[in-house]
């Protein structure tokens, strides 16, 4: 019997109707994310594209039930295998690290300074997999192997500070790995890292999803990052998805106009300049205007635009378009 042959693992994460708002000091109402729809499915990469400001880490965080307690999920359901994670407590609870696991941008404060890396693996399988001192540590480094980490025997002695980032950020993925999560979600885990090293992680994340079947998150504002990786693209714009679709539909034939200004704005995807950004800047999330939230934007806006949210329709091919003016026809 082959071990490593890809086998896909459970059903995924579904969100439906995702809304999540925070209430500031101040008392106005942050709309971060709004009935946002997003599917991983075992052994598939979705990347979440977008601006900063977009929704997407606060998505991924109500994923994760870790949503700060001025947060209120307003809709929606997330469920992970079927499970329904939402309102956020014991499910979770129980899921979290094990069947499903999160990678930040920042590892060196997702790593405890204090404690060699190899221990803080370590302490994943003795902690959560029972495993006795001596497994958890053969365990660790079969994992720093598998996560490419060179000489792990004498990285698993390192602190944190005496890695890399890069180094640093393997590290990290090998505790969310550890207790083998059908789905992984990262958020902007390449962001700080350049663009050499950023490519050997990508490459390890998507080993991961090929090779085991697992389902994973990638959330990033690099068009060419998503370009490299995605199965399907889902764009978030102002705490909405305005687009979702295979890597194709979205990143060759987009249909929204927010879609299509992001990729003038990336030389690797289009052969247009870098210095043609999108006009103007995300709306206030406290103060979103009544219709689209691209709206003010748009080179393509109608007079609809203004007055009603388009809500995402399918377009055809599986292709889903939140537009009154380039999505699904009216009639
Ligand atoms: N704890 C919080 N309290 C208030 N507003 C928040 C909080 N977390 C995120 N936000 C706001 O929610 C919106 C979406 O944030 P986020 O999901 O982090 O965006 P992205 O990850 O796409 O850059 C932003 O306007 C952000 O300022
Ligand atoms: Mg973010």
């Amino acid at each position: 019997m082959d071990l490593h042959a890809p086998k896909p693992r459970g059903r995924g994460v579904s969100i439906r109707d995702l809304s999540v708002q925070f209430r500031t000091p101040s008392g106005s109402v942050v709309h971060a994310a709004s009935n946002v729809e997003l599917d991983v499915a075992p052994g598939e990469c979705v990347v979440v594209l977008g601006e900063s400001g977009s929704g997407k880490s606060v998505t991924a965080r109500a994923t994760m039930g870790l949503l700060e307690p001025n947060a209120h999920i307003a809709s929606g359901s997330i469920t992970l295998d079927g499970t329904e994670l939402l309102p956020p407590g014991r499910a979770i609870e129980a899921a979290r690290g094990r069947r499903i696991s999160m990678v930040f941008q920042d590892s060196l404060s997702a790593l405890n300074p204090v404690h060699t890396v190899g221990a803080q693996i370590a302490e994943m399988f003795q902690v959560h997999g029972k495993l006795s001192t001596r497994r958890a540590r053969q365990e660790t480094i079969q994992l720093m192997r598998k996560v490419a980490i060179p000489d792990p025997d004498r990285r698993f002695r390192a602190y944190p500070h005496q890695l890399s980032g890069g180094m640093r950020q393997r590290i990290v993925i090998a505790m969310a790995l550890a207790l083998h999560p059908q789905v992984l979600i990262a958020d902007e885990p390449t962001t700080a890292l350049d663009v050499t090293v950023q490519a050997g992680i990508l490459d390890l994340l998507l080993g991961l999803v090929r090779e085991e079947g697992m389902g994973l998150l990638f959330i990033t504002h690099d068009v060419g990052v998503a370009a490299e990786i995605a199965d399907r693209v889902v764009v978030m714009y102002a705490g909405s998805v305005v687009e979702a679709g295979t890597v194709e539909q979205v990143l060759v034939r987009p249909r929204h106009p927010y879609t299509r200004g992001l990729l003038q704005t990336a030389p690797s995807v289009s052969h247009a300049r870098r210095d043609q950004p999108i006009a103007g800047s995300l709306p206030d999330p406290a103060d979103l205007p009544t219709g689209c939230a691209f709206q003010e934007r748009c080179p393509v806006a109608v007079p609809e635009c203004h007055q009603v949210r388009p809500a995402l329709l399918p377009v055809g091919g599986g292709q889903q378009v939140a537009c009154h003016v380039e999505g699904a026809d009216d009639d």
